[in-house]
């Protein structure tokens, strides 16, 4: 049985697929997915004055303010579902971000147990981007590739409106790749040196990402051939 605290950080480029995997792991260790970048749409779509202050950076492609973003993801990982863990997605995304997480951290007596790097190419990132289509109400994503059905989103029963974000727009796109490259690539080094990061091959399908996400935060998986759909047998390894 499962009783190993999971705390995860998902580093990536824009468009990396890091989304699309957090909710896949968040589900198979059910623990919570926590990307800074929702929590700040959600802001937004209340119009609370965070949301609005979030969309004028967000909107350019930059980064919120440190102080603002590092106050927000403190709250959230004060609340009670953390206490089994959480995988963050988007967050840290400066060193600044990620010094301040160790401290939130070791005020809770725990520390990171997997950083999973998802590399993909930047032309390949662009792509993705330019094709990718969000649920209002579920925030399921499609692209061409997973393309959405017309009358909307149709996952799980959900219903809800389709939409383009914003900061998907051709230039944000660039800029917020740009931004990654100078500010955030730096932490796959700042946490390679802790021995956390592992890398993994973000342009290989859904599936075959899962798969190598599941093993790099060290869980047990059974492959069902013929299909290769992953279970994770949510048994430990030493590690
Ligand atoms: P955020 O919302 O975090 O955006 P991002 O990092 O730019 O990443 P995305 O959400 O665009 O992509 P993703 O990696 O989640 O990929 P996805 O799974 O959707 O941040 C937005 C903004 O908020 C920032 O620019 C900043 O302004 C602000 N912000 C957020 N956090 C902040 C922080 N910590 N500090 C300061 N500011 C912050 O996949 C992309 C597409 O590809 C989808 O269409 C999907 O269906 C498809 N796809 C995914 N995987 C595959 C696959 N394996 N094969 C084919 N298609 C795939
Ligand atoms: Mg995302």
């Amino acid at each position: 049985m499962r009783n190993r605290w999971y705390g995860i950080v998902l580093l990536g480029g824009p468009g990396s697929g890091k989304g699309t995997q957090a909710v896949l792991l968040a589900s198979t260790l059910n623990i919570p997915h926590i990307s800074t970048g929702d929590l700040f749409r959600g802001n937004l779509k209340q119009g609370t004055p965070l949301g609005l202050l979030a969309k004028s950076y967000m909107d350019r492609g930059e980064l919120v303010p440190d102080e603002v973003t590092v106050g927000m993801v403190r709250v959230r990982l004060s609340e009670p579902d953390c206490d089994k863990g959480f995988i963050l997605d988007g967050f840290p995304r400066t060193i600044a971000q990620a010094e301040a997480l160790d401290k939130v951290l070791l005020e809770f007596g725990k520390a990171l147990t997997g950083v999973p790097y998802l590399h993909v190419s930047d032309a390949l990132l662009l792509e993705r981007l330019s094709s990718r289509w969000t649920c209002r109400v579920c925030g399921a994503v499609f692209n061409k590739v997973t393309p959405p059905p017309r009358e909307g989103c149709k996952k799980e029963n959900c219903d809800g409106e389709l939409y383009r974000r914003p900061d998907d727009e051709p230039e944000t796109q660039k800029n917020r790749i740009r931004v990654y490259e100078k500010q955030t690539a730096p932490l796959i080094i700042f946490y390679a040196k802790r021995g956390l990061v592992v890398e993994i091959s973000g342009e290989q399908d859904v599936q075959h990402v899962q798969l190598d996400m599941l093993r790099a935060v060290n869980l047990e998986i059974v492959v069902d051939e013929p299909s290769q759909k992953a279970r994770a047998s949510l048994v430990e390894d030493d590690c």
